[in-house]
């Protein structure tokens, strides 16, 4: 093993403000919990983060797309073969429907294996004159409203723990063990196809993908990617006592290392500059991306790339932007503008779930999938004019038929909302909207090819 023990590095954050950490009631109980976390082998190591920042590199010069996707919050009932299988199986469908299509590979990062903390925007929640805390995913507390599910309990971190770790096995199982052959993924593309009302639109685009690999076998290659694949695990680091217990020294190099996931990012609601997670993750080695909200200025972003990334290293950095489709084309043109000008080479990643979300008239939480591929498409739009690299897509998803986003080619009424309405937090799209959305934005990239080599420089306006 090449890890050691936490390094101090993992504790600076603690002298300055840390948003959205629960209010632990007994705070021996959490110590005794994180001091035995820091005995716990590492659920991912060094050399794979290291990996995954050469991928994303590929993507900030404009060589390679990621696709990040996975639920809102995970559960820890939700950690089961088939519901992981299929996740991965997502995954994998529309990043070969996406390969082709970009002409790049695609890195594939699951919001997947750590994805059990959430940030919320009240401390409490109050239904029939009850009022409770907030749940704040299963890594905190329980979903159920009642006083004992909603009390935090540090046990659960270990839970946390446990469940990442059995998340991690089965992907890495499902990565490397014939369930990822490109051919076997382009099959089930093809039952998508002809089985959905919409397939029709999609039938070109598969049988151009089975065109080429019919060739390529024909030519006698068979090379080890067709039948493996990389799958990286990313979560928001957002409950620092368990990442710090989980930062390790990597003794290859000497340097700290987040060894509770592969990839990790700051969240809109704790990116604050002078505050806890960005010094953290400004300490250890992990590529790392910030969400960036409409909110967003220059100068902010400018300071983050300053924080977190001062030696502006290809793949260290990404920015994942959710703007909501009204806002991406005014606010998103001048970040990417400043950001190129000032030298730096981070990734661009679209988020276009966060800033679209309504509520329908049944009180469900949701977003519409015209509005999610709306804002995808403002991002193409905004990076072909620029002619900057549209690197990638973070989406909420699930492998399973729930009914939490509306719209989609098979559509989702709002209606329909409450007949598999499962999400412990945000409205996931489900499988057939995912594989949609997957060949709607592989029709846009068909419109704007990317260009290799494209300009760094702005374009005038
Ligand atoms: C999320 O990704 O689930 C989330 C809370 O996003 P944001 O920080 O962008 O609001
Ligand atoms: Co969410």
């Amino acid at each position: 093993m090449n890890v050691d023990q936490t390094p101090a590095a993992a504790d600076s954050w603690r002298r300055l403000p840390a948003a959205q950490q629960p209010a632990w009631p007994d705070p021996d109980a959490l110590r005794a919990v994180t001091d035995e976390i820091e005995s716990y082998p590492p659920l991912v190591f060094a050399g794979e983060c290291d990996e995954l920042r050469d991928q994303l590199a590929a993507v900030a010069r404009g060589e390679a797309f990621v696709l990040q996707g996975g639920d809102c919050a995970e559960t820890f009932d939700g950690v089961t073969a088939d519901q992981v299988r299929d996740k991965i199986k997502t995954l994998l469908q529309m990043s070969a429907v996406l390969t082709y299509a970009t002409g790049v590979p695609v890195v594939k990062v699951g919001r997947i294996a750590g994805q059990y903390s959430k940030p919320r925007s009240q401390p409490t929640e109050i239904r029939d004159g009850v009022e409770l805390p907030t749940y704040r995913g299963d890594s905190v507390n329980g979903l159920a409203f009642t006083p004992e599910a909603r009390r935090p309990d540090p046990e659960r971190l270990k839970r946390m723990y446990h469940s990442s770790s059995a998340t991690l096995n089965l992907i890495r199982a499902f990565a490397t063990g014939g369930y990822a052959d490109l051919r076997q993924v382009h099959e089930w593309n093809r039952d998508f196809v002809a089985g959905s009302p919409i397939g029709e639109r999609y039938e070109r685009l598969a049988r151009d993908i089975d065109d080429a690999l019919s060739f390529l076998e024909a030519c006698g290659a068979d090379p080890k990617q067709f039948h493996s694949s990389a799958i990286f695990a990313s979560h928001e680091a957002l409950l620092l006592d368990y990442e710090a217990a989980l930062t390790r020294t990597d003794l290859r190099t000497g340097s700290p290392y987040a060894v509770s996931g592969h990839l990790l990012w700051i969240g809109e609601r704790t990116r604050q500059l002078d505050g806890a997670h960005v010094e953290y993750a400004s300490k250890v080695r992990n590529p790392i991306a910030v969400k960036l909200g409409p909110t967003t200025t220059p100068d902010d972003v400018l300071a983050l790339i300053d924080r977190l990334d001062p030696d502006r290293e290809p793949g260290r950095l990404s920015f994942i932007t959710r703007m909501g489709k009204d806002r991406i084309l005014d606010v998103l043109p001048e970040l990417v503008e400043k950001v190129t000008a000032a030298g730096a080479q981070v990734a661009w990643i679209c988020d276009p779930m966060h800033g679209n979300t309504f509520s329908a008239p049944s009180g469900h939480k949701t977003r519409h999938f015209d509005d999610v591929l709306a804002e995808v498409r403002g991002f193409f739009d905004v990076h072909h004019a620029l002619g900057t690299h549209p690197g990638g897509i973070h989406i909420e998803l699930t492998g399973d038929n729930v009914t939490e986003c509306v719209g989609g080619g098979d559509e989702v009424l709002v209606g329909d909302l409450h007949r598999r309405y499962e999400t412990a937090c945000d409205p996931r799209l489900n499988r057939f909207q995912s594989l949609d959305l997957a060949f709607q934005v592989a029709e846009l990239y068909r419109e704007r090819p990317l260009t290799s080599g494209f300009a760094r420089q702005p374009v005038a306006a």
